[in-house]
């Protein structure tokens, strides 16, 4: 496995790669099992595996949150080198944003701007739109590999790579979740042990809400309700719970199509997100 700081020496590296297929991995960092899933799909498919460590600045809108974001490169490598990576790539800031730099990627409309956009700030999805458009011109990979666990990510990317014609394929992995059900995530870390407990009720609402839709229901406020029910018993205060288009985030009445269902709620002082995706026959 080789690692490379800059974005010439990851060109060099691909040059004799590109007869091949070559699949990309963003990451920034902190690995754990969800980013390992996603690894190991890009090695299933490809001949080339690289994968991007490099905590974005620019979709951080508390400076905090970027200065407490886990920094475990060596862990990091060692998780890669284990899953078949064939090239890190690991740059510095002025690597990706150089003095001057005053280019942004913008998404508009309700998938931006709703939800997670809204709650993280305007900026959060320009920059994840920039930093990954950047990412995949200095790659310029045949497929580029992403969580289904960030739903509002994906839509705002495939948005991105249909608008601006990038010539890659988006692969979409699915959630990988502890043995409970609880989405993993870097932020689990921070769950004190009785937090971690209740923090299971996020799953199972989602399933407490598949469940009712397959049993027939197909108001989104009654399979809200059901949703609601199962957070308070657990005494966790939701941020939102969104049946949404998975694709363009128009809210939907009923759940007469597929329909992503988008949960955020706070557990003790963590936030986390999940959702599920229900497919009426
Ligand atoms: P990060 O949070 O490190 O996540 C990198 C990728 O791992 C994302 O595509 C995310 O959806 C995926 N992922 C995280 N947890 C997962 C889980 N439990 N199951 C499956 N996939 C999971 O997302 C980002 O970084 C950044 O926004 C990035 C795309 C790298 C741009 O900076």
């Amino acid at each position: 496995m080789i690692v490379v700081r800059t974005i010439a020496d990851l060109r060099a590296e691909l040059r004799d790669r590109r007869t091949g297929r070559i699949g990309f991995v963003p990451t920034m960092g902190a690995l754990h099992e969800g980013h390992a899933s996603l690894l190991r799909a890009a090695r299933t498919d490809g001949d080339t595996v690289v994968m991007s460590i490099f905590v974005n600045p620019t979709q951080f809108d508390e400076q905090s949150d970027l200065a407490g974001y886990p920094r475990t490169e060596d862990a990091d490598l060692a998780v890669a080198a284990a899953e078949g990576v064939d090239i890190v790539f690991a740059p510095d800031a002025a690597e990706i944003y150089p003095d001057g730099f005053a280019t942004t990627v913008s998404v508009t409309g309700r998938i931006a701007e709703t939800l997670e956009g809204a709650e993280r700030g305007r900026g959060h999805f320009d920059g994840v739109a920039t930093v990954v458009t950047k990412l995949l011109l200095a790659s310029q990979p045949d497929a580029a590999y992403f969580g289904a666990k960030d739903a509002q990510q994906v839509a705002v990317l495939r948005r991105t790579v249909a608008d601006l014609n990038l010539p890659v394929q988006l692969v979409v992995c699915p959630t990988s979740r502890d043995a409970d059900g609880l989405a993993r995530s870097s932020r689990n870390t921070r769950l004190s042990e009785e937090e971690r407990a209740r923090a299971v009720a996020i799953p199972r609402a989602l399933q407490t809400v598949a469940d009712a839709a397959a049993s027939g229901i197909r108001s989104s406020d009654a399979l809200r309700g059901r949703a609601l029910d199962v957070l308070a018993e657990a005494l966790i205060p939701l941020e939102y719970i969104a049946f949404v288009d998975p694709d363009t985030f128009e809210p939907l009445p009923l759940v007469d199509r597929p329909t992503l269902v988008a949960i955020a709620a706070r557990v003790g002082a963590t936030r986390l997100i999940d959702n599920t995706v229900l497919t009426p026959e």
